[in-house]
């Protein structure tokens, strides 16, 4: 792990921005570099004589006139599921049970696996996301592979090997014992292990019975720090089959609730057709409802209603849900989310967008120290974004006069064309792509 100073123009955030021109809420340094060692930041600032002291021997890579940001975090996204996407469905069910549930199938191939978890980074990286929060599938060899791949390329990553015993083909079940068991050693393989954490992945309701979600209960106690993750209210059907499997609890999160499943280190995917019940339970456990824009247009599952939530005073973070989302990508996704919003009535600030695809995302995911910031003892997960790389954008840009345009433009026109490099614990990772795609 070389030493290096990224120089550039460089934006971290401190905080949540307060509307669309809140300059307290980031620091920025137009002149700027990050230097880094031994894959953490060491001191970001402007590009002076005291910042090259910090490190006096390293390499100065160029990056001016780029954008330097902390790498994108995924808060939800199903790595068997590449697949999948853009598979043509009425609804959700219609999607899971045609699609997604035959799909994962091919998982208990242990090659197959390794070959998919492979290209999967590949991606996060081509795209600019340094972190996710990933589903496997029920077959604990889908949740080896992806750590084994994501430890040799020193990823920060959360993932689970997902449960589910009931209402999917034979060949994507477990049973609460040995979704218990399976879970519990990788946990106790691999959690803690390089920058890999291990979640505890009900895959949502429908799919576990009352007993396998009391076996999940057992592992949050075993293990109370780990990070739950799973669905909820994404789509009428999907709410109308909870109610009928859980005829005696008062709503769909209540299930969860029952199951002692809710915390701050919970992520519920989707929430988007939500009691207001629902909405105080989340805020009383400090759950985090993770909004899925791509997905939830494709799929027609609804529009998420984000002011409610902030009214609610419910945690929030952003993610792409792949295969059920359309595009790997943060900027696609936060530029859909914009969109969703405008419907809604609900305009979000670009400089609130860059901040959930990095700091918000990182405080969902209680990692705020680690990553989502460029501050000195964060890891050196970086982006870096050029807005002049596609040629229509590099018309625009003759326009652009403030950060928060260019961002905005970087939101509504970029994808893995704008992000010029991607940095793993201190490391370019995109530049070393290999070209030869698809995977052998
Ligand atoms: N609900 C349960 N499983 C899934 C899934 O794989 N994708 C989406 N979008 N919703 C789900
Ligand atoms: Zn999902």
């Amino acid at each position: 792990m070389s030493a290096k100073i990224l120089r550039g123009r460089v934006l971290t955030f401190v905080d949540e921005p307060q509307g669309a021109d809140d300059n307290s809420a980031y620091r920025y340094f137009e002149d700027g570099a990050v230097a880094v060692d031994g894959g953490k930041v060491v001191a970001v600032g402007e590009f002076n004589e005291a910042l090259k002291l910090a490190l006096p021997k390293a390499e100065v890579v160029d990056h001016r006139p780029k954008l330097i940001m902390p790498g994108f975090i995924d808060t939800h996204i199903h790595y068997p599921q590449m697949q999948v996407v853009g598979s043509y469905a009425k609804d959700l069910l219609e999607w899971l049970n045609t699609y997604t549930f035959v799909e994962e199938q091919r998982f208990a191939d242990a090659a197959h696996a390794a070959r998919i978890a492979s290209a999967f980074f590949d991606e996060l990286i081509r795209y600019g996301t340094t972190t996710a929060a990933v589903y496997c599938t029920v077959h604990p060899q889908s949740a080896e592979a992806f750590f084994a791949e994501a430890d040799k390329r020193n990823l920060r990553m959360i993932a689970g090997k997902v449960m589910m015993d009931r209402n999917a083909p034979e060949g994507l079940l477990d049973t609460p014992q040995s979704g218990y068991d399976d879970t519990r050693r990788l946990m106790e393989t691999w959690n803690g292990v390089g920058r890999l954490n291990v979640a505890i992945t009900p895959r949502f309701a429908l799919t576990s019975t009352p007993e396998q979600l009391e076996m999940c209960q057992d592992l949050a106690r075993l293990f109370p720090d780990a990070y739950i993750q799973t669905h909820v209210n994404e789509s009428l059907g999907e709410i109308a089959f909870a109610k009928e499997l859980f005829p005696n609890l008062p709503d769909y999160v209540g299930v969860y609730e029952h199951y002692g499943l809710l915390g701050p280190k919970t992520l519920l995917g989707h929430c988007i057709h939500m009691q207001d019940r629902e909405i105080e339970l989340m805020y009383e456990t400090g759950s985090v409802a993770v909004f899925c824009p791509t997905s939830n247009l494709f799929i027609g599952s609804g529009l998420f209603d984000r002011q409610r939530m902030k009214d609610g005073n419910v945690r929030i973070a952003v993610a792409t849900d792949i295969g059920g989302g359309t595009s790997y990508s943060m900027l696609r996704t936060l530029d859909e989310g914009y969109k969703v919003l405008q419907l809604r009535g609900q305009r979000m600030s670009p400089l609130e967008s860059f901040y959930m695809m990095t700091l918000g995302n990182a405080r969902a995911l209680s990692l705020e120290h680690s990553i989502g910031t460029l501050e000195a003892g964060a890891d050196a997960d970086i982006v870096v974004l050029d807005a002049r790389a596609v040629p229509h954008m590099a018309l625009k840009m003759e326009h652009v006069d403030t950060l928060g345009e260019e961002l905005f433009l970087l939101q509504t026109c970029g994808d893995d064309r704008v992000v010029a490099e991607t940095y793993v614990a201190g490391e370019a990772a995109k530049a070393g792509l290999s070209a030869d795609y698809p995977h052998p």
